[in-house]
């Protein structure tokens, strides 16, 4: 006879689960990034895993669940659809690869892998130094700058585009497509957002059909080129789905980039101490790049439970419950990150969730890290110190991914 007290086989009783761990979660919270994390460690406190009834998902908290959570795709949990609410962004139709899971995605994962490999991207550190010297010269004589507007977006878009052998004076398009895609219309009803964001997906969907078909018409040496000739289940992609692996690539390599740098300089602007110490042995470079992209993180998966149960933390979930990981909230978790609102360069090494883990962990952590390097050194020749300027203080947003608006810094001009 069965055991009904045995956790493995008592059937769920969903709606009181739901009850109990109820506290609504408001995805894109018009709050400060602080003020947000500071509602996720009071969740973490008093119920580290809740279930928003509006968008109807449950939100992860802590560093642990979301570790054990990430770690059982395909076993237990997929990724489609990848957003908290279920209700997807750009459409029905899944994104590539991050929305894939099973023999596909990892077809996808092969190809795309070697592309972003440690290799390959150090063949690109004198180019990506390149840009990032290029932007630097157009505000340096200033003494000022937007540095979202004039740096920490142009700087991924413009690696992003010499990749894919895009023309480079397509940045600032580029840039606005995605800010559109994520964010929506700031202010404005979610009527006008979603038509906004119709209107860039056709937009970016006439532009890249352009590429598709010259890179067809004439090969190059570049990863279109490689994407366009590469075959899944022994047949060429068709267009609709490079295009769909397209937009991913330009989403995940522009906005999270340009978060961690346009936070960390809104950081050290007040905090000129850290600055500095960033600097003082270079070869711990790394470890203080990799301290940023912990305290900044910007993505949150989310994952839909296809086991008949999974043990996430003290409760059992039925298949069909929608998890969503904010990794910010994981990487503030206290039982990893002693004093985790604080930036230090001194942390013992503990990984941090920021790149995910699993299947879907990040396909562009080398490049990532590299851009984020090589910016730091070069602001760093330009601006040994710079503040917020007066009267035009940093707008934060959460959402899709969690980034700052605008960073006005002000600086000892150089010519
Ligand atoms: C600091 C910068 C970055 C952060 C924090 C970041 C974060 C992430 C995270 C958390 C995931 C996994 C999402 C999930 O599990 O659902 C992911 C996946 C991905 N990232 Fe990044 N990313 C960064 C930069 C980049 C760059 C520069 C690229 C450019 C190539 C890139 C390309 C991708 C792709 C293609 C995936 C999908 C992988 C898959 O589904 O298998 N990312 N990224």
């Amino acid at each position: 006879m069965t055991d009904i007290s045995d956790p493995d086989t008592a059937p769920v009783d969903l709606e009181r689960l739901r009850r109990e761990h109820e506290r609504q979660y408001e995805v894109y919270h018009r709050v400060s990034i602080q003020e947000h994390l500071d509602d996720m460690a009071d969740r973490r406190e008093k119920c580290p895993i809740s279930f928003s009834p509006d968008g109807g998902f449950w939100v992860l908290s802590r560093y642990d669940d979301m570790s054990t959570v990430l770690r059982k795709n395909n076993r237990g949990v997929v990724s489609f659809p990848n957003i908290p609410d279920g209700k997807p962004a750009f459409g029905q139709k899944k994104t590539i690869p991050i929305e894939l899971d099973g023999s596909v995605h990892s077809q996808y994962r092969k190809i795309l892998d070697p592309l972003f490999s440690p290799a390959r991207v150090k063949e690109l550190e004198p180019r990506i130094r390149e840009v990032a010297r290029d932007l630097i010269a157009g505000f340096a004589a200033r003494g000022e700058c937007d540095f979202v507007e004039e740096f920490a977006m142009p700087f991924p878009g413009s690696i992003f585009l010499a990749l894919m052998g895009w023309p480079i004076e397509d940045t600032a398009r580029m840039n606005a497509w995605v800010n559109t895609m994520l964010h929506g219309v700031e202010g404005g009803t979610e009527e006008e957002t979603l038509a906004a964001r119709g209107q860039a997906a056709g937009e970016i969907r006439a532009y890249m059909n352009e590429i598709i078909a010259a890179r067809r018409a004439e090969p190059q040496d570049d990863i279109t080129t490689i994407l366009l000739r590469a075959e899944i289940d022994g047949a060429p992609i068709p267009d609709d789905d490079l295009y769909d692996l397209f937009v991913l690539i330009m989403l995940a390599g522009l906005d999270t980039v340009q978060s961690v740098l346009a936070q960390s300089m809104s950081y050290f602007a007040r905090h000129q101490d850290t600055w500095d110490s960033m600097f003082a042995d270079p070869a711990r470079m790394g470890d203080a790049v990799e301290e940023l992209v912990r305290w900044c993180s910007p993505a949150g998966p989310s994952r839909t439970i296809t086991s008949d149960t999974l043990a996430v933390g003290e409760l059992t979930l039925p298949e069909g419950e929608r998890l969503y990981c904010p990794l910010s909230a994981g990487n503030r978790d206290p039982k990893y990150f002693p004093e985790p609102d604080e930036v230090r360069f001194d942390r013992d090494a503990k990984p941090h969730l920021s790149f995910g883990l699993g299947t879907h962990r990040c396909v562009g952590l080398h490049l990532a890290r590299t851009e984020l390097r090589i910016a730091f050194e070069e602001l760093r020749e330009l601006m040994p110190r710079f503040d917020l300027t007066a009267g035009r203080e940093p707008h934060e947003h959460v959402g899709l991914t969690w980034g700052v608006d605008n960073v006005w810094l002000t600086f000892p001009p150089r010519s």
